[in-house]
């Protein structure tokens, strides 16, 4: 069986995320969304809600699973017996700070390939902040992001 793991913090989970799973998952039987504790970032969500909002994006995708982590990606990565790590690029400015990670994680898991796939053009701007910030400031993100996560956010900004 093919798995790949797909990691972010997803804080909350974008429509550029979506597409980097509509697109993959058609390569591998079965793709596991890593939910990661980024140490460097104040989230808004917890890692349950997070996941909780990928599992209802992904419902019309059938082999896609959940999980939060913390800890070494590569060692989450092994214990999961996966063949390969997703990496969604935007523009060129993702680039150097993704192929620093593949380096990193090759060093870790020689065995486990980084695919980095393209974003769709009208996604690459979009950013799990920069949604959350627009959201904050009364804007309409609704081409965004999924509706639960629309919905998240409306929720949990009412709240702040
Ligand atoms: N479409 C839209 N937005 C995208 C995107 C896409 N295809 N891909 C990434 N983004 C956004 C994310 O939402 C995020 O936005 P934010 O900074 O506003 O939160 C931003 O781009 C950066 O994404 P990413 O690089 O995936 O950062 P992350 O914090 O979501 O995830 C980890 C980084 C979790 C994968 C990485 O820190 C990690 O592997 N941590 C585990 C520890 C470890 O093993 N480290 C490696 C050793 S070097």
């Amino acid at each position: 069986m093919r798995i790949a793991v797909y990691p972010g913090s997803f804080d909350p989970v974008t429509n550029g995320h979506i597409d980097i799973l509509n697109k993959t998952s058609k390569l591998f039987d079965k793709i596991i969304v890593a939910v990661v504790h980024n140490v460097t970032k104040t989230a808004l969500f917890s890692l349950e809600e997070r996941s909780r909002m990928i599992i209802e994006s992904t419902r019309h995708l059938d082999n896609i699973e959940v999980e939060c982590f913390n800890g070494l990606l590569a060692d989450f990565v092994t214990g999961k017996d996966a063949c390969a790590i997703i990496r969604g690029l935007r523009t060129v400015n993702d680039f150097e700070y993704e192929m620093h990670m593949a380096w990193y994680n090759k060093i870790f898991v020689p065995d486990v390939e980084t695919i980095f796939v393209i974003s769709n053009s009208n996604n690459i701007f979009v950013s799990s902040s920069g949604v959350k910030e627009a959201a904050l400031l009364g804007g309409d993100v609704s081409s965004l992001v999924p509706p639960v996560v629309k919905k998240g956010l409306e929720h949990k900004l009412s709240k702040l």
